[in-house]
């Protein structure tokens, strides 16, 4: 084990602080990776503040972050794929079983043994595992992604999570040229799907509770901009989408949106609001209407949306902060201020 610099939070109260965690030493399939950024995600607060407590709860001390992009410093022996000096990227995953029927498929985000970055049971340390908030991270080469050159790094760490749940379902629920798409909440995830969803050639419109957003979305790639608290606005678009993707993170009215799918239709929930969300049977039977829900995506499409990326020259439009301001950032994001994502420079976690 070695000692390396992180940010972690010691309860749900507790703001992040600075501390010192141990990794492994890379073992002959192990990537060591110097983190040059790591991007905020929702899900980070989520699980520092143990929100998630009635289906995932957190372990303490909780080190997030699950948006990584940084440099190789050393390979395992038999490791191929990368080497030292190389750009690497890591995502919510660091491991999983590779012989299940889900791995074997690629899914390896549904892998009854999957490891996740962060707050997952570290099957080497016999602890938790850490996330990016950190100086380094060791991972199993299967979970070390290459990242386009042409890409700029601060942006491209949130394309690991928020730029891989987005083109997750908007591929696999056939979004194309000639599709009308939605996408709710203008946040990290959102402002991914409105640029995955225009490269990918979809008429497509957002729905936002800030009206303060909508020269943004125009300018990510949104065709039209629908502010979701007047109803008049909303009602213009009744049962006229091929496809919505709600990436709220905070309790809301899904049926609104769910009165606006064709038919055949589909609302996908990436958002993970904490509590029960209600809905009403009737608005999906009429239309045969579907509801349905998408986790992250697996390593072979993580690397397909990187290099889609790399292709389309997408990356996320982020706000670059040292670490020491990261509680400032989560409180920032709670009241929806954010544009659109943060992206950590990790450098700033030296001077600890
Ligand atoms: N399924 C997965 O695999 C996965 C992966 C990553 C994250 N997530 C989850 O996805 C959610 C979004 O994450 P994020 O990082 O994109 O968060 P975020 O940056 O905070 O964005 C969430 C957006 O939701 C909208 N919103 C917030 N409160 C709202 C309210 N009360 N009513 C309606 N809209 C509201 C806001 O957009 P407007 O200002 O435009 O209204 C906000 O910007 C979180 O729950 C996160 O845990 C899921
Ligand atoms: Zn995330
Ligand atoms: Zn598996």
């Amino acid at each position: 084990m070695y000692k390396t610099k992180a940010y972690a939070a010691a309860s749900p109260t507790s703001p992040l602080a600075s501390t010192t965690i141990s990794r492994r030493e890379p073992t002959e399939h192990d990537v060591q990776i110097e983190i040059l950024f790591c991007g905020i995600c929702h899900s980070d607060l989520h699980q520092a503040r143990n929100e998630w407590k009635a289906m995932m709860p957190t372990a303490y001390p909780c080190v997030p972050g699950h948006e990584i992009v940084g440099r190789v410093t050393r390979v395992g022996s038999a490791v191929t794929k990368l080497k030292a000096g190389d750009l690497a990227a890591v995502g919510c995953l660091v491991d999983s079983d590779g012989t299940c029927p889900q791995c074997k498929d690629g899914y390896e985000q549904f892998c009854p043994n999957a490891t996740f970055t962060y707050n997952s049971p570290d099957k080497y340390s016999g602890g938790v595992t850490y996330g990016g908030y950190s100086d380094s991270i060791v991972v199993n080469d299967r979970f070390a992604l290459r990242v386009p050159g042409n890409l700029d790094l601060a942006g491209t760490a949130p394309l690991l999570c928020a730029g891989i749940t987005t083109y997750s379902p908007l591929r696999h629920w056939g979004v194309t040229k000639g599709k009308k798409v939605g996408v709710v909440g203008l946040g990290g995830l959102g402002h991914m799907a409105v640029k995955i969803s225009h490269a990918l050639g979809a008429h497509t419109v957002v729905f936002t509770t800030s009206p303060s957003k909508k020269e943004d979305a125009h300018r990510l790639g949104a065709d039209e901009v629908v502010i979701s608290r007047d109803a008049n606005e909303m009602a213009k678009h009744a049962a006229s989408f091929d496809f919505i993707l709600d990436a709220v993170a905070a309790e809301h009215d899904v049926e609104a949106y769910l009165q606006m799918l064709r038919r055949d239709g589909n609302l996908t929930m990436v958002g993970v609001p904490p509590g029960p969300m209600p809905v009403n049977v009737f608005n999906l039977i009429v239309n045969r209407r579907s509801f349905s829900g998408s986790l992250i995506g697996g390593l072979p499409e993580t690397q397909e949306m990187l290099d889609f990326c790399g292709q389309h020259n997408i990356t996320a439009d982020v706000e670059v902060i040292p670490i020491q301001k990261v509680n400032e950032a989560y409180e920032r994001m709670l009241k929806s201020d954010v544009k659109y994502r943060f992206s950590i420079d990790m450098a700033s976690l030296k001077s600890e």
